[in-house]
C-alpha cells in the first residue's frame, strides 16, 4: 500500500502513547505508518509522562480532545482508575493500556492479551487451548500473558519468577481470571516444569540487553515439542529465541505480540481494518 503526505491541518487528529520513559517506543513509528498508508488525517506522538503527572495527563488527553492513546509502563494499572469506564477484560485483570476517547469519555481496554493470542495463534494455530503452559515473569507483561492464557483456556500454568512472592501473587490473581488452573514454581521444580510444559513464555525482561546471556528458562533441556516465545525483541533473534530454535522449538520473540497489540487499539481508534503488514514493515528499518 503506497503510504500518502498528509498535511496536518486544524482537522488533524492526534493519539499518543503515554510512558516513563518513552523515548524508545516502537508505537509511533507503527501506528504513524498506519495512519499515512490508509490516508487517515491522525498523527501518533509519544507523551514522557512521570507518574506524579499521570492524573494531569490523562485529564489532559479530555481537555485537549486528544482521540485515543496508548499507556505503557509504568501506568498500566494506575490508569485503570482514572478512566470512566474500563471493558470486563481489562477490568479483570486491573490494567489498561489502550484509551477510546469517546466524545470526551475515556474507556480502558486491554489488547495485550489479544495481542499475545493472536501472536501465539500464528505459531500454534489452536491456541493455548489444552496446553500446560510455564511462564518466567511476574511483571506487568507476565500478567497480561497468563490472562491470556487463562482467556484462551490453557490446562495449566505455572509461573516462576526471581522473587517468588511475585509469583504467588500473580497466580492468586489468576484464580479469577478463568477456569485454567495457576501454579507458583520453585526455583528447584524449574527443570521439571520446563520439561513437562508444551508452551514456555519469557515475560521478563531478561534477554533486553545483548549483552546479558542468562536465561529465564534452562534452555539446554527445551527440545522440538516445545513452543517459546520471548515478549522480548530487537533487529535479530532474541537469545532465547535462537537457542530454541537451535534445539528443534518453534520459537517468537516479542515483535509479533506487539504489532498484535497495536493492530488492536489502531482498530478501536479508527474502526478500520488495521494495514497489519505495513505496520511490520514499519519496524524493519533498523534503529539502533
Ligand atoms: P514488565 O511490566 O515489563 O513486565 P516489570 O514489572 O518490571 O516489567 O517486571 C519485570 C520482570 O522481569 C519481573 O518478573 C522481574 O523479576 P522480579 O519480580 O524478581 O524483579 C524479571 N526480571 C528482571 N530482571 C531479571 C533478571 N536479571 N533475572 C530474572 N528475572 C528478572
Amino acid at each position: 500500500m503506497e503510504a500518502r503526505h498528509l498535511e496536518i491541518t486544524s482537522q488533524t487528529g492526534l493519539l499518543g502513547v503515554l510512558g516513563h520513559p518513552v523515548g524508545h517506543s516502537l508505537s509511533p513509528r507503527m501506528h504513524n505508518a498506519a495512519l499515512r498508508a490508509q490516508g487517515v488525517d491522525m498523527i501518533y506522538v509519544a507523551f514522557d509522562v512521570p507518574p506524579e503527572r499521570l492524573t494531569y495527563a490523562v485529564e489532559g488527553l479530555r481537555a485537549l480532545g486528544i482521540k485515543g492513546a496508548n499507556i505503557t509502563v509504568p501506568h498500566k494499572e494506575r490508569v485503570v482508575n482514572l478512566l470512566d469506564s474500563v471493558d470486563p477484560l481489562a477490568a479483570r485483570i486491573g490494567a489498561v493500556n489502550t484509551v477510546v476517547n469517546d466524545n470526551g469519555r475515556l474507556c480502558g481496554h486491554n489488547t495485550d492479551v489479544a495481542g499475545f493470542l493472536s501472536a501465539l495463534r500464528s505459531v500454534k494455530p489452536d491456541g493455548a487451548r489444552g496446553l500446560r503452559c510455564l511462564v518466567a515473569g511476574a511483571g506487568g507483561a507476565a500478567r497480561a500473558i497468563v490472562a491470556a492464557l487463562s482467556e484462551d483456556e490453557a490446562a495449566e500454568i505455572w509461573v516462576h519468577n526471581r522473587t517468588s512472592r511475585r509469583a504467588q501473587t500473580l497466580c492468586d490473581s489468576a484464580a479469577a481470571w478463568g477456569r485454567s488452573l495457576c501454579k507458583a514454581v520453585a526455583d528447584n521444580d524449574l527443570g521439571a516444569r520446563v520439561q513437562a510444559a508444551d508452551l514456555l513464555v519469557n515475560a521478563t525482561s531478561v534477554g533486553l540487553a545483548a549483552s546479558v546471556k542468562e536465561s529465564a528458562f534452562p534452555v539446554d533441556i527445551v527440545d522440538s515439542h516445545h513452543v517459546v516465545m520471548d515478549v522480548v525483541y530487537g533487529p535479530r533473534p532474541t537469545a532465547l529465541v535462537a537457542a530454541a530454535r537451535a534445539r528443534g522449538a518453534v520459537a517468537l520473540d516479542g515483535r509479533e505480540m506487539l504489532i498484535m497489540q497495536a493492530a488492536i487499539s489502531y482498530r478501536l481508534w479508527t474502526g478500520l481494518q488495521p494495514p497489519i503488514e505495513t505496520m511490520r514493515k514499519s519496524l524493519d528499518i533498523e534503529e539502533r
